[in-house]
């Protein structure tokens, strides 16, 4: 086995190999003034199973071609298995057309894998109405989680917690967690009117006295979600406020948005950056590991 590092999967892939005493590699990715892009692989593939390591986040499309022109040349080159380690896979949120003629872009990035690799990894899929990898992608899939990872760090960092999902679906995150925890949790309506433009609302009364409230999600974007959460939930009488997510997207200065609302944003390393406290790269390997006994 070889470990491939693309251009924003780095940050894992090195510990990835490390961990299973394996070769590692960094993918050579170079700009051509125009925006093209070049890709080399700096490694002899030949007769080897290559696991590319990527998250395709902040320049998703870029992220997109520079797997596709690896995954070529690694068949080109006569690699003997592809293996995709995706800790952020993109475009999940788009499983139906919501408005006439939109693609259907789940269905569309997931045929694309499908072509190229043999198997894939995805941690924390945002999956709704295809709730199974395996409704997605034809290849061989592994949905790894956070969840143990989280409530670990809750356990060891925020006393007397009360786990709070902002929306129906975050139910996979914060109800789950919470049960591991063994502590109380609340899942919350949310509607949303755009990007930016989201209503969250309390259906039931909870009781925040005394009690540390951990927003759980699995994705921060722009923010929204949770600033509308708090909103609420201060309104509550909420003191302090931890949000803790899976992907820390954090677009368009999320990350300010919410520390100026008082809110302390942790997130795993899916997506590196300096609220990435939680590592996953001890997760992906034991499911690299158990799945390829
Ligand atoms: C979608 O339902 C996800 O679970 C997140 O709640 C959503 O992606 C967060 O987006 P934003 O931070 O832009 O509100």
């Amino acid at each position: 086995m070889l470990v491939v590092g693309c251009s924003h999967g780095t940050h894992l892939a090195d510990k990835i190999a490390k961990l299973l005493h394996k070769k590692y590699s960094n993918l050579l990715v170079e700009k051509f003034p125009d925006g093209e892009m070049r890709v080399r692989l700096d490694c002899n593939v030949k007769g080897n199973e290559v696991v590319l390591v990527q998250s395709f986040y902040r320049d998703v499309s870029d992220c997109i071609v520079e797997v596709i022109l690896a995954a070529q040349t690694a068949i080109d080159l006569e690699a003997k298995r592809l293996v995709l380690v995706a800790p952020y896979f993109p475009y999940m949120r788009q499983d139906k057309r919501f408005h006439k003629g939109e693609a259907i872009s789940q269905r569309i990035i997931a045929k694309l894998i499908d072509h190229y690799f043999d198997e894939v990894y995805i941690m924390d899929p945002h999956l709704h109405r295809k709730d199974k990898l395996w409704h997605i992608f034809k290849i061989k899939s592994k949905r790894l989680t956070a969840n143990n990872l989280i409530a670990e760090y809750i356990k060891k960092n925020i006393p007397n917690p009360v786990i709070i999902g902002p929306d129906e679906e975050s139910y996979k995150w914060a109800r789950h967690v919470a049960e591991m925890l063994g502590v109380e949790s609340r899942i919350l309506k949310k509607k949303r009117y755009s990007s930016y433009h989201v209503k969250v609302i309390l259906n039931k009364k909870i009781d925040l006295n005394g009690k540390n409230i951990v927003i759980v999600d699995d994705i921060i974007s722009t923010g929204h979600t949770i600033l509308e959460t708090a909103k609420k939930l201060r309104k509550l009488g909420a003191g302090r406020i931890y949000c803790i997510c899976v992907h820390g997207i954090f677009a368009n200065n999320a990350l300010a948005k919410l520390r100026k609302a008082g809110i302390k944003v942790v997130s795993t390393n899916t997506i590196p950056g300096k609220m990435a406290k939680i590592d996953v790269s001890g997760l992906i390997v034991k499911s690299l590991v158990t799945i390829n006994k």
